[in-house]
């Protein structure tokens, strides 16, 4: 049967397994063994929205185990001209062996994967980014040694990524406390379930418009951009909104010593985060970068083999 990655929670029973193993992987690549376990096979890649890290982490990750994968722009497709997303999952699972999508939508993501027979991998929607967290836990377990008891401090938008850190939270029993501006938490969906699976770690899910409640003492501050993609109209709006919510050296100097401070990047360096920030000692986000190779290959492997 085949697997698909559409939320943090089709890795439910077996999250920590892919951070860990994505991390061995690491340590055997950077020793020099080499895995040609995607050989001969090949991973479609529908963007429907810009990337620099999904799309090269995918595409090096497949030619690092020895497969291949074709870049795929809905303006250069017939799906941009009218072509169903259904006839396209049915033509794509003809020819190639995976599908990575970045949608707008996750309904559309949902519409690929129902009527594939191949796997799809959600590149990051609307609604999540469960690629990208996998690399967030690896970096977070490489540098704290264990994700169990840890406070992660999320401040900024309730968004995509912000859904799935705080699944992925619960689901490893990391604390995972949230501050948004009031009206930009995140979807009440997410939090139940998040809290649901904290519940059973005994470990928390806190949502807060104090900043200051969820950074102090925490052990990773992460941050994301405050306008997604696809929002560029309410840029204004937003960035008078989140002001306050800027990650500088006043915010962090309330977490731990030793925090680590996260950003899935992007970054706007002076809006949601400032340089200083950024570029201490304490910013692990070019690691976590890299870290998406890594866990793109982890996930390739387990989910296409
Ligand atoms: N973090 C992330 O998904 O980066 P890209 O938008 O560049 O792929």
């Amino acid at each position: 049967m085949k697997r698909d990655i559409i939320s943090v929670l089709d890795m439910k029973s077996d999250f920590e397994k892919f951070v860990d193993d994505g991390i061995r992987l690491k340590k055997s690549f950077r020793a020099g063994k080499r895995d040609s376990s995607m050989e001969r096979k090949t991973l479609g890649m529908i963007f429907e929205k810009a990337s620099t890290r999904t799309r090269v982490s995918f595409e090096t990750a497949m030619t690092q185990l020895g497969g291949h994968a074709i870049y795929l722009s809905p303006r250069d497709m017939q799906m941009g001209r009218g072509e169903s997303i259904a006839d396209t999952a049915r033509v794509l699972s003809g020819m190639v062996d995976g599908v990575l999508y970045r949608a707008f939508e996750h309904d559309n993501v949902v519409e690929l994967a129902r009527n594939s027979t191949i796997s799809v991998i959600n590149g990051l929607d609307n609604l999540e980014h469960p690629t990208q967290i996998v690399a967030d836990f690896m970096t977070i377990k490489e540098k704290k040694g264990s994700l169990k008891g840890l406070k992660i401090a999320y401040v900024g938008d309730g968004n995509n990524t912000a859904n799935s850190l705080m699944l992925a939270s619960g689901l490893v029993g990391s604390d995972f406390w949230i501050a948004t501006p009031k009206g930009y938490e995140p979807l009440d969906q997410f939090v139940m379930a998040a809290k649901k699976l904290a519940k059973k770690q005994r470990s928390e899910v806190e949502v807060t418009n104090e900043w200051k409640e969820a950074v102090a003492g925490a052990d990773v501050i992460y941050t994301d951009v405050w306008v997604s993609m696809g929002e560029e109209k309410e840029k204004e709006i937003k960035e008078k909104a989140f002001k306050k919510y800027q990650v500088n050296e006043k915010m962090v100097s309330l977490a731990k010593k030793d925090h680590i401070f996260m950003h899935c990047l992007p970054a706007h360096r002076g809006l949601e985060v400032t340089n200083a920030v950024a570029d201490s000692k304490n910013s692990v986000i070019f690691e976590e970068a890299e870290n998406r190779l890594h866990a793109e290959k982890i996930i390739l492997k387990k989910v296409i083999n």
